[in-house]
């Protein structure tokens, strides 16, 4: 069924773990992904990007629409969110597009900036009923962005600085910046286990990874149980169905049905998300 990110952090809050939230692209994402929460015996949020978007050629409704219907049949919770929002239009468009969250992304601009913006998206997104995530110090990798950028200690996110702007922007949940990258295709990413412990003294809300699918199976565990509550991940999905294609199309050189290769695409991405979902809810091994 159809829930909300909200609902879904408040129960992993609780449960001291971590809910998944996948970046879909394709309709063969929306289903492989709720095909591996539902084998996985997880809730799942679907996340759209501002780059989906674009890449829809600015069309929101498409995916929105799919992702609505493939919620409202899951056997497991399923949630849709709006993810990286730079855009004030974009944003305004989530409620009637059945988003029941988002993420509004000012993090490039200045402390003072990128709190003023991300202020006015809490008052707007509280008064339609949205619950807001934000970022503050920067998660690299974005739009070209040098993946460099994330390892920098400038793009950390200070907690001193996060606990102001937590209680003056009023948002619901914060990504923060310890050492993952956006758009990794090596799991490679080390966190800074200590920031993070910082970063969840320091902050009532819960914290988001950003940059998922560069960080290896054993610092996801730690990050969970360090605090993070939800954990984004898109690359990963890419990597599983590009290759899985791209293996099909090489054994099968005059294959011309979209289905066939897709198929192994979608089967390759719905293995990757039950297995990444079973990696955040077992314990740490050190
Ligand atoms: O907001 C989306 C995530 O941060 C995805 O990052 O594609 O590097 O896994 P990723
Ligand atoms: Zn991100």
């Amino acid at each position: 069924p159809l829930t909300t990110t909200g609902e879904l952090i408040t129960e992993a809050a609780a449960a001291r773990t971590a809910v998944a939230a996948f970046n879909i692209i394709t309709l063969e994402h929306i289903e492989a992904v709720v095909a591996g929460a539902e084998s996985a015996g997880a809730p799942v949020v679907l996340q759209v990007s501002e780059n989906a978007v674009r890449f829809r050629e600015g069309r929101l409704l498409p995916l929105a629409r799919a992702a609505t219907a493939a919620a409202e049949h899951a056997t497991v919770p399923v949630a849709l969110h709006l993810d990286h929002i730079q855009s004030d239009a974009l944003l305004r468009r989530a409620p009637d597009a059945g988003f029941g969250s988002v993420m509004y992304d000012a993090s490039r601009l200045p402390y003072a900036e990128n709190l003023a913006a991300t202020r006015a998206a809490v008052d707007w997104a509280h008064a339609q009923g949205l619950w807001i995530e934000a970022e503050l110090g920067q998660v690299g990798g974005k739009n070209g962005m040098p993946p460099l950028d994330a390892h920098a200690p400038g793009a950390r996110t200070d907690p001193d600085e996060a606990r102001a702007f937590v209680a003056d922007s009023g948002v619901d949940a914060l990504a923060v910046a310890i050492g993952s990258s956006h758009a990794m295709t090596t799991r490679t990413a080390a966190l800074d286990h200590t920031l993070l412990e910082r970063l969840g003294t320091a902050l009532a809300v819960p914290l988001v990874l950003h940059g998922s699918s560069g960080v290896p199976d054993d610092e996801l565990r730690l990050a969970v149980s360090g605090g993070i509550t939800k954990v984004n991940i898109g690359t990963a999905l890419n990597i599983a169905m590009t290759g899985a294609i791209r293996e099909h199309l090489a054994e099968h050189p005059d294959a011309v049905d979209p289905r066939k290769y897709l198929a192994v695409g979608r089967e390759a991405m719905a293995q990757a998300v039950a297995r990444l979902i079973g990696v955040l809810s077992a314990e740490p091994a050190r």
